[in-house]
C-alpha cells in the first residue's frame, strides 16, 4: 500500500495571499510521517514566470519525500520543465511515469497552451498507449492530470473541463491496472467516476469554487485551503480523505 497527499492549484503569483496559503499547506504536509509522496495536480504558478517557479521550488523543497508535479492551464511548459523537473525548456507535452512503492503514477499533460480548457493531445494519447502496453499490469497505476474529464455540475468549471474524454475511456478499456484517476483545476474537493473508476478532484489551495446550490458567487470566500490523503491498496482500492488547513484568511481574489 502507498499513502500520498494530493494538493492542487497553488497559483503562486508572488503575492502574500497565495504564498501564505501554500506555505501553511506545505507546512502541514511536512509535519506528517508516513507519506510516500506528495502529488501536485497543476496550476502551481499563476502566470508561469521564472520568478514564480523559483518561489514554487523553494516552497516545495520543504517536503522530504518524492514530490510529483504536472502542469495546469496556468503553468507554462517552457518554465515549468526547467524549474520543477530539471528538464530543458521545451513547449512539448510534459508526460511522466513515476514509480512510488508498489504503484506507478502516470502523469499526463492535459493542457492546451493558451487555453483554459484541456484535452489530451495526440502526442499524449500515443504516449499513454505505449506506457500501458509496456507496463507491468500487476502494479496498480494512478492516472493524474490537471483537468477533470467529466462534468462536475459547476458551470464555471464544466466550461473549461477536459474534453475528448471518449478517447481516454477507450484507452482505459480492458486496463484494470489503471485503478483511479486524480486531478485538480476545479478548486473544490469532488469525487465521481470515469470509465468505471474513481475520479477524485483535489481541493484548491488558493481558493475554493462555490457550489451553485450554496450561492451565486464564483468562489466561496471563507473556505480554507485543503488537501487529500489517498491510500492505495496493493489490490488497487483507493481510499480518499479530505482535510482543510487553518490559515489567516485574506481577501479572495
Ligand atoms: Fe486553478
Ligand atoms: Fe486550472
Amino acid at each position: 500500500m502507498i499513502t500520498f497527499a494530493h494538493v492542487s492549484d497553488l497559483h503562486i503569483d508572488l503575492g502574500e495571499r497565495a504564498t501564505e496559503r501554500a506555505r501553511r499547506l506545505i507546512g502541514r504536509l511536512k509535519a506528517m510521517s508516513g507519506l510516500d509522496a506528495v502529488l501536485v495536480t497543476g496550476d502551481i504558478a499563476d502566470h508561469g514566470t521564472a520568478a514564480e517557479y523559483r518561489l514554487v521550488r523553494e516552497l516545495l523543497a520543504e517536503l522530504q519525500g518524492p514530490v510529483l508535479v504536472l502542469p495546469g492551464n496556468h503553468d507554462v511548459r517552457e518554465q515549468f520543465g526547467p524549474a520543477l523537473l530539471d528538464r530543458d525548456a521545451s513547449a512539448d507535452e510534459i508526460n511522466q511515469v513515476v514509480p512510488v512503492g508498489d504503484s506507478d503514477f502516470l502523469l499526463c499533460d492535459s493542457t492546451i497552451p493558451g487555453e483554459s480548457g484541456g484535452r489530451l493531445s495526440p502526442v499524449t494519447l500515443t504516449w499513454l498507449k505505449e506506457v500501458l502496453a509496456e507496463r507491468d499490469p500487476a502494479r496498480p497505476a494512478v492516472l493524474a492530470f490537471h483537468h477533470p474529464p467529466a462534468v462536475l455540475h459547476i458551470p464555471s468549471v464544466d466550461a473549461i473541463r477536459q474534453t475528448g474524454e471518449q478517447e481516454l475511456a477507450d484507452l482505459l478499456d480492458g486496463r484494470p491496472d489503471v485503478v483511479a484517476l486524480v486531478c485538480g483545476h476545479a478548486h473544490t474537493a469532488a469525487t465521481t467516476t470515469f470509465a468505471g473508476r474513481p475520479l477524485v478532484v483535489g481541493p484548491g489551495c488558493v481558493s475554493t469554487t462555490q457550489l451553485p446550490v450554496l450561492g451565486p458567487e464564483v468562489l466561496e470566500p471563507q473556505a480554507p485551503p485543503g488537501y487529500a490523503i489517498h491510500l492505495l491498496d496493493q489490490d488497487g482500492r483507493l481510499v480518499t480523505h479530505f482535510r482543510p488547513v487553518q490559515v489567516r484568511l485574506g481577501r479572495t481574489p
